[in-house]
């Protein structure tokens, strides 16, 4: 406190610090992180946040939020009807994106509850660039099939590619021209979570949207990964160098009948909402609001999440505040390619890949090579990922495993949350990892739930390894943590 001598005589202290929050952390010991892992069924959903030192789960709902956000959090008007927060929050939706019509939601999955709830029945089927997990579950418990048109470089772990999230026209075209009635519409995610937080491009966009005009299917857009998606059309799409972010926005919402979000991931806070220009669609969907979500004007959001979701919202809209994401998981994509380490490349939005097909070569998908390394990173750094491969699966209705095309370890960086050297530390883990990757071994569920089991499915590993890669880590960092 500085001994400052106020005019008008009064003796009072005055503060020299402004106000932040920060949350202490704990790094357990790699015996502790055994124990943990393995009372968590070796699935890292179960692990508690008291076991872990860097959550890299996901970036859902655990974005930093800015000072603006927590401010407007204080001002929320808390009402069941009528609310001045929803107000302002869809006035913020349609000056961001042009539709003058919102129905709020408590997250993204309640939207694709409601979108699929209101135009999917049995034996239709949904063209999408690729496909998210609680999408398809949604999609396929109305009895209908997800189709993912993604371009095949898309698949590709190691690429220059810079759209990897791009659709395959052509494909799209013949598959809807061959029987249109059986589309009840077209997805496109943004920021194509399961294949790495991958873009598409505006061009490839209005594409697809030009396909969805000729055969009158509705457009829908998942935006939940839309800040980065928007980042990286502005940084590599040629022709839109000169757009701002604002425009280029509401460049995507003119192509797009329905948009769809979940804003623990679009502007840093908690809830989703769907929007619209067009007043059938949103009577169609309006009436599983109340029944499944909450009120109109709010959805099963709280008025302050949705104050700070308006604020959020606007800040997406500022290049400096979307670009730390894409940053930061540049950066850490570098540094783990120049020490050899499969990664996916380019790197994209929402976190780094680890091409655990490549890491753990000598695991067969049977034995979930991605949910493997998952538990061998949690016990060789404490940072806990989140398995992206078999296990994100569901079996097929014989029982047989779906293999997925990707085995990806996913390590997010929520937004503005770790500094550089927590990121150091991780590429530093995953390195010597790397070098001991012939230590990991397999897993096998004891309980595996038939639907999203990857959220609580409980494992085990196939054999003692890990004692053995505790051993190896002991031997090599001897009593550091
Ligand atoms: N769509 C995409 C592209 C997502 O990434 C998510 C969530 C959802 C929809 C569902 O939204 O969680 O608010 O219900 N992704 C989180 C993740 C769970 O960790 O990637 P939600």
């Amino acid at each position: 406190m500085a001994n400052v001598k106020f005019y008008a005589g009064e003796q009072i202290p005055l503060e020299m610090h402004k106000v932040r929050i920060i949350q202490r952390l704990n790094l357990p010991d790699v015996e502790q992180r055994h124990a943990a892992i393995t009372e968590a069924g070796n699935n890292t959903f179960l692990l508690g946040t008291e076991h872990v030192f860097l959550d890299m789960l996901t970036d859902s709902g655990v974005n930093a939020m800015s000072d603006r956000q927590q401010a407007a959090m204080m001002l929320a008007d808390d009402a069941y009807a009528g609310s001045q927060t929803f107000k302002r929050l869809s006035a913020r939706v349609e000056d961001i994106f042009g539709t003058p019509y919102f129905l709020p939601a408590h997250q993204g999955r309640a939207c694709e509850n409601i979108i699929a709830r209101t135009y999917v029945k049995p034996g239709h089927v949904v063209p999408m660039n690729y496909h998210f997990t609680t999408t398809k579950a949604h999609i396929t418990e109305m009895g209908g099939e997800v189709l993912e048109l993604i371009r095949e470089e898309g698949l590709e772990v190691e690429s220059d590619l810079l759209f990897k999230g791009n659709m395959d026209i052509d494909a799209l075209r013949s598959f809807i021209a061959e029987d249109p009635e059986r589309v009840p519409f077209v997805r496109m995610e943004a920021g194509t979570n399961l294949i790495g937080g991958q873009p598409f491009s505006l061009e490839n966009l209005e594409q697809v949207r030009d396909v969805c005009r000729e055969y009158g299917r509705i457009l829908v857009l998942d935006a939940s990964l839309l800040s980065d998606n928007l980042y990286f059309i502005k940084t590599r799409e040629e022709s839109c160098k000169y757009l701002s972010i604002r425009e280029i926005t509401r460049r995507i919402a003119a192509c797009c009948d329905i948009i769809y979000f979940s804003a623990r991931k679009l502007g840093s806070a908690r809830g989703g909402g769907i929007c619209t220009t067009n007043e059938t669609y949103f009577r169609q969907m309006r009436p599983l609001v109340p029944f499944f979500e909450g009120f109109l004007t709010y959805g099963g959001m709280s008025v302050r999440e949705m104050e700070a979701l308006t604020v959020g919202l606007e800040e997406t809209m500022d290049e400096e505040m979307i670009n730390q994401g894409p940053i930061y998981i540049g950066y850490m994509v570098d540094e783990l390619k120049k020490a050899g380490v499969p990664v996916i490349t380019p790197g994209g939005g929402l976190g780094c890949h680890v091409d655990a097909m490549r890491f753990c070569d000598h695991i067969p998908q049977e034995e979930y090579p991605a949910g493997a390394l998952a538990v061998a990173f949690y016990l060789a750094s404490g940072c806990r990922g989140m398995e992206r491969g078999t296990m994100s699966e569901q079996r097929n209705p014989d029982g047989s495993e779906e293999f997925s095309n990707m085995e990806l370890l996913r390590l997010a960086l929520p937004r503005r949350v770790f500094t550089l050297s927590q990121v150091k530390y991780a590429v530093d883990r995953l390195v010597w990892l790397y070098e001991n990757r012939h230590l990991i071994g397999g897993l096998r569920f004891t309980e595996e739930p038939e639907v999203l089991r990857f959220f609580y499915g409980r494992l085990e590993p196939t054999s003692d390894w890990q004692e053995a890669l505790v051993a190896k880590y002991r031997a090599d960092f001897g009593d550091s943590l």
